[in-house]
């Protein structure tokens, strides 16, 4: 079995969270997709406030550079009656091929259970969306080394309605430890490829689970997140389980995002 990270692109993301106007994304759109070569690694995808996803995508469109576009919420139903939510097929429909689904922030502020996450990667992948499942550990449960027990929860709940090997295979890992996120803290490589190497031989339990092949988890992407900057960049992708970056801060001015693409080519 190749476990050679030659088998798997770069993936650089930007999660805007609730930053940005209108026009200010739009801004921030353009200097991105100026800024960055229109070579296919890495791959870069961005996930501005839900307000102003469709016109970023229609922004991007003729950049010479492929720039994905993601919502950072859905909700797991199709459609209904659920002031201020958002579904998948409208995500998909206003040009965003992504989402960011059980990110900490949702989780912990917005009490989102493992099961609405499991069910939203479902949602997200019947309508054609690829989900970035985040994943990743509280400080005391870090302390009490709890670390794998947790995120091993949180992929299995989260994958828990996939049952089909295709539709596992186009999800996304993003391991985020929370007590790294927005606090300037950043998990060491180390750290970081300890978790990733874990989450990684789940995958290929899962997909064993599907009737798939083991191999098949050689090819998912685990991307950390986490206070990741220019600065730290180079030393995390360098880790062999480590396919990329999901940026928070680093990521609301073009400079540190651009910096942090280059560091990844
Ligand atoms: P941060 O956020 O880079 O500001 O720590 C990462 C995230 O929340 O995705």
């Amino acid at each position: 079995m190749s476990t050679s990270k030659e088998r798997r692109s770069v993936l650089i993301a930007g999660n805007w969270k609730m930053y940005k106007s209108l026009g200010e994304a739009l801004e921030l759109t353009v200097e991105i997709s100026s800024g960055l070569p229109p070579s296919a690694e890495p791959l870069v995808a961005i996930f501005p406030p839900a307000i102003a996803l469709a016109a970023v995508a229609e922004r991007l469109q003729g950049s010479p550079k492929i720039i994905a576009v993601g919502a950072q919420n859905i909700h797991f139903e199709k459609e209904g009656a659920f002031t201020g939510e958002i579904s998948a097929e409208m995500v998909s429909a206003a040009g965003g091929p992504m989402v960011l689904l059980g990110h900490s922030e949702r989780r912990h502020i917005f009490g989102e259970t493992d099961e609405a996450v499991g069910k939203k990667v479902a949602r997200a992948l019947a309508a054609g969306l690829t989900p970035v499942l985040c994943v990743g550990e509280k400080l005391d449960e870090r302390e009490t080394n709890r670390t794998n027990q947790v995120v091993s929860r949180q992929l299995e709940a989260g994958i828990a309605g996939v049952s089909d090997v295709a539709q596992l295979g186009r999800v996304v890992i993003a391991y985020e430890p929370v007590w790294a996120i927005g606090t300037g803290k950043t998990a060491s490589p180390s750290q970081g490829q300890e978790v990733h190497k874990h989450l990684r031989s789940e995958l290929r339990a899962a997909f064993v689970a599907r009737h798939g092949s083991a191999d098949r988890a050689e090819r998912t992407l685990i991307i950390y997140g986490g206070s990741a900057k220019p600065d730290n960049a180079a030393e995390l992708l360098q880790e062999p389980d480590i396919d990329g970056l999901l940026v928070g801060g680093a990521s609301l001015k073009s400079d540190s995002f651009l910096k942090i693409c280059r560091a990844a080519t």
